[in-house]
């Protein structure tokens, strides 16, 4: 099927969710590298440039062809994707040094246009930029402002050509929705086509194809994805062509061996394995103490368990393809295109699995889906509500939840709190941070409060509120400490108090992902904390940090407090960006 909608991809972290939300609207969209020939692009109905990493002055950034302006398709440019069409149309661009990431409030310019219809006055939008278009191109009208963007919207309606310095694709932008809209159904004149669910049929037919007569092999997790995609295989090739192994590599959470085995055995899934890998990953894992290198351990580790099996079983003779649970946002997060920052390496593409890739031994029925549009697949599946709700957890498991490090160090005293001497990943415009974190005892009242310290503080990208310390702060220390069975032991005690507890008040049922992350600060005899990071998000790729009622969050304390070796309870108050969902 022709995509009436091409989004053109400039690196930005929310490409793929820009095409995501052109099909949320039911028009079918695709992803094109952002140099995608204009004579390519002659059929669609529309063009969407997506937000980038660079600066249009830097050397080698993304472009587009510039004759794309000029075919009469509309054109919406959303963040870097306006300052290239300003820069391409000889508009004012200013190189940013300060950058404005997180809300902002959009005011309306007099007067009407078709791409703002419906959306009136102040509204709140979502920024996360460093360049700013400062003057429009001859022919356009600004539609809206900020108060740091002289150009928060622009547009010629004349030549169908629009632009918003804002994301309009991303949940914490309420009138999105409306804009892509307008810009869809009245600036193109598209038609609805596109439902994932009643994508059920092709995506069997595209599964048969691509087997080509193989068999498929499965490494499940339990998660959403992959069972979802195990699913589809079963209903595309029956269940003698479809097998499935459950890898524990101890970094699982408590119980999950169980509720797997027990799920799987429900599918009609006749060959299912549960292969026991803790010891493996563990000792590989000894030691390691920075991200990216882990998420490596761990994707060659999966790739070796997986070769053994392959190798040890009858599926070495080539009627064995492997199935993977991928979705969108694991490619584009791992730097699935040419000009995005790498961020976090999915464990889905280390160069083991890359092989295999190339082999064209692979098959990843999802990956073109977001996790909500994989739910509603599983749904037409006829899936089980326990397996299709779970919150998401990352593939490497709970080893990315829990911080290790060489070298002691003292929290240093600082005025808005304590600077902790251990790092997490964020990810500020479209590129990876590393920083430290800030600990605060005096908790900020507001999420514009917290906005304040991460922007008054550059040197760090999270900021957490101490719930509970056995000790003053002052007296705790960042200790060494590495991924080993005790501190997994632990993590995964503390994991399972926080999940009973909050599946009892039912509070699990109104954030998106609630991860229990383990860091190594504490007194000798309480070597660690824990840090509750309780989110909202819609696909992942924002989110917002959530409040925990006061009496859940004293009743978790309480009983964390008791767990071995816990010093402190802390949560985690930074939104995405600046913060990465998870810490690692
Ligand atoms: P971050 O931490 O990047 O996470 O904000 C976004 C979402 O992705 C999940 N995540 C992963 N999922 N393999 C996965 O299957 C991974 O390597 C991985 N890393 C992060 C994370 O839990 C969150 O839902």
């Amino acid at each position: 099927m022709p995509p009436q909608i091409t989004v053109l991809d400039a690196g930005g972290q929310y490409c793929h969710l820009i095409a995501r939300k052109v099909r949320e609207l039911g028009v079918y969209a695709e992803v094109a590298p952002s140099e995608t020939p204009a004579a390519e692009l002659a059929g669609r109905k529309g063009i969407i440039i997506s937000g980038g990493p660079s600066s249009v002055y830097d050397p080698g950034s993304a472009t587009i062809d510039a004759a794309l302006l000029e075919t009469g398709t509309p054109v919406l440019g959303i963040c870097y994707g306006q300052q290239l069409m300003a820069h391409l149309l000889r508009g004012s661009v200013e190189k940013g040094d300060k950058g404005e990431y997180g809300f902002a409030q959009l005011d309306l310019a007099e007067g009407s246009n078709s791409l703002f219809r419906g959306v009136s006055g102040r509204q709140q939008v979502w920024m996360s930029h460093r360049d700013l278009v400062v003057e429009a191109p001859d022919g356009f009208e600004v539609l809206a402002t900020t108060a740091t963007c002289p150009v928060a919207a622009m547009g010629s309606a004349a030549r169908g050509l629009y632009g918003v310095q804002f994301h309009p694709e991303v949940a914490h932008t309420p009138c999105g929705k409306t804009i892509l809209s307008n810009f869809l159904f009245d600036v193109c004149g598209c038609a609805q086509d596109w439902d994932p669910a009643g994508q059920l049929r092709a995506l069997e037919e595209h599964i048969r194809q691509t087997a080509a007569g193989r068999n498929v092999f499965f490494f499940v997790s339990g998660g959403v994805d992959s069972t979802v995609a195990y699913s589809l295989c079963l209903s595309a090739l029956g269940p003698d062509r479809v097998h499935g192994t459950y890898v524990d590599t101890g970094m699982m959470r408590e119980g999950e061996t169980e509720f797997v085995r027990a799920h799987f055995a429900a599918l009609s899934a006749r060959s299912f394995f549960v292969e026991d890998a803790r010891e493996l990953f563990l000792s590989a894992l000894a030691g390691v103490t920075e991200p990216e290198r882990k998420r490596h351990v761990i994707g060659e580790k999966f790739v070796e368990v997986q070769q053994r099996i392959l190798e040890s079983e009858h599926y070495l003779d080539g009627r064995w393809i492997l199935g993977q649970g991928t979705i969108y946002p694991d490619t584009i997060e791992s730097g699935g295109s040419a000009k995005a920052d790498l961020i976090k390496t999915h464990h889905n593409r280390v160069a083991g699995i890359q092989k295999l890739i190339d082999q064209g031994r692979i098959i990843e029925p999802l990956s073109s889906f977001y996790k909500d549009e994989v739910r509603a697949i599983g749904r037409e599946l006829g899936l089980a509500p326990e397996l299709l709700d779970r919150h998401p957890f990352p593939g490497p498991g709970l080893a990315i939840r829990c911080l290790c490090t060489n070298s002691e160090a003292t929290p240093e005293r600082v005025d808005e709190g304590w600077i902790i001497p251990l790092r997490s990943v964020g990810v500020q415009g479209d590129s990876r941070t590393y920083r430290p974190v800030l600990a605060v005892e005096a908790v900020p009242g507001s999420e514009d409060q917290v906005a304040d310290l991460t922007n008054r503080r550059p040197d760090v990208n999270r900021i957490i509120g101490v719930a509970h310390t056995c000790a003053a702060i002052a007296s705790l220390k960042v200790l060494p400490a590495h991924l080993t069975a005790e501190r997994m032991a632990r993590l995964r005690r503390a994991d399972a108090i926080v999940r009973k507890l909050s599946q009892e008040s039912g509070f699990d049922q109104t954030v998106w992902q609630f991860p229990v992350v383990l860091i190594p600060l504490g007194v000798p005899e309480r070597p660690d904390s824990v840090v509750l990071r309780p989110i909202d998000s819609v696909d992942g790729m924002t989110a917002r940090a959530v409040r925990l009622p006061a009496e859940l969050l004293g009743r978790m304390v309480e009983e964390l407090m008791r767990v071995e070796g816990v010093a402190g309870v802390f949560y985690d108050l930074t939104n995405k960006p600046p913060a990465t969902i998870e810490w690692e």
